[in-house]
């Protein structure tokens, strides 16, 4: 049992509780060598006996480390630690994660104190830095498999940043299934249909070939509901429509088009989902309007008037003002034709 004033690993004091999950307990700690703030996660103790658990546990350190992106808590190549300990004359060893501690508070605390985001600015600016997060993590072929706004933490300069990569998490809700039978899966206002009614064996299936990011897209859409809404999704259940979430009315200050967005990451089947994060980002950043190409006639017309008047000059003939005037502008409308040629507007 870890608590307060526990020195972890002869270099972690422990600070204070940050929370408890399914399977790991999360701590503050003051790291003695670095002399600073951490943050540990530890498996809890009755989680720690299945071997593939604690396998996975390192998988998602290893996956971690490599990581190195503004919006994910970093884990140093020496974030991995063991806690030995005696329980009933047991000597116990629990594998532990160090991160680095984002100050902040994480977005179930803020929705407390904030009710909810009130403008599409505000909805459009974090769903563009959750996307990228995304983005960064999907294309390291990892899938977060657990966003909502617990597990998203608010910096004092505004940025976003993801937390808690639940990699073991599924596993050890399905063992605890397979012990319990009739335990919830995942967390259920959040995680996609496709995460929530697996059986054990399809869950390590899945951990092995990787969960579809389209998960992860499902999760976000259920927390852009709670955080729109101020209420939590399971609250917004629609039975007359298949539990669908009834929700676009309680967030009446936001614009319809991003109300649609929201509703395209619910979809239910993954694909009728965005397949992908450039998909979501193409509606958050229309494309810039298309430059006009220049007209033909006009063109040919420049460049003929311009041979015209390069032969008149050639053989010697003095341009009045009218002339040069003209030359002039029909040198910058051959100029602007061939940037935008280059541009490859035109061609
Ligand atoms: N790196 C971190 N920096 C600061 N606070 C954190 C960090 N990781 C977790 N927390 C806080 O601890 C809480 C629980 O941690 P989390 O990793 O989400 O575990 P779990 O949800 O499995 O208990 C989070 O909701 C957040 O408030
Ligand atoms: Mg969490």
């Amino acid at each position: 049992m870890i608590q307060r004033g526990d020195v972890i690993h002869n270099r972690y004091r422990v600070i204070r509780e940050l929370g408890e999950g399914g399977f790991a307990k999360t701590f503050e700690v003051k790291d003695t060598a670095e002399n600073d703030y951490k943050v540990i996660k530890i498996l809890k103790e009755n989680k720690h006996s299945h071997q593939k658990v604690q396998e996975l546990f390192r998988q998602e350190y290893e996956i971690l480390k490599q990581f190195n992106h503004p919006g994910i808590p970093k884990v140093k190549t020496d974030g991995y630690v063991t806690i030995t300990y005696n329980q009933h004359n047991q000597v116990l060893t629990i594998p532990g994660l160090v991160m680095e501690k984002i100050d902040g508070k994480d977005l179930k605390e803020w929705l407390k104190s904030n009710k909810k985001i009130i403008n599409t600015q505000q909805a459009i600016q974090w769903l563009k830095e959750l996307i990228n997060i995304l983005d960064y993590v999907h294309s390291h072929k990892y899938v977060h498999r657990d966003i909502k706004p617990s597990n998203i933490m608010l910096k004092p300069n505004g940025q976003l940043v993801l937390i808690d990569f639940g990699i073991v998490k599924e596993l050890t809700q399905q063992y605890e299934r397979q012990d319990i039978p009739n335990t919830e899966i995942g967390t259920p206002d959040y995680a996609a249909p496709e995460q929530r009614g697996a059986t054990l064996e399809e869950t390590l299936l899945m951990l092995d070939s990787g969960l579809d990011h389209r998960a992860d897209f499902f999760s976000l859409g259920r927390t852009f509901v709670h955080l729109l809404t101020g209420i939590s999704p399971n609250n917004l259940r629609d039975p007359e429509n298949g539990n669908r979430l009834s929700w676009r009315y309680k967030a009446p200050g936001i614009d319809e088009s991003f109300k649609d967005l929201i509703d395209w990451l619910m979809e239910y089947n993954p694909d009728s989902r965005p397949q992908n994060i450039q998909a979501i980002k193409d509606l958050l950043e229309p494309s810039p309007p298309p430059i006009r190409p220049f007209p033909m006639p006009i063109v040919f017309f420049s460049f003929a008037l311009n041979i015209v008047l390069l032969i008149l000059l050639a053989v010697g003939v003095t341009l009045n003002i009218g002339l040069k005037v003209l030359f002039v502008v029909i040198l910058c409308v051959i100029f602007g034709f061939l940037v935008k040629a280059f541009m490859k507007d035109i061609w």
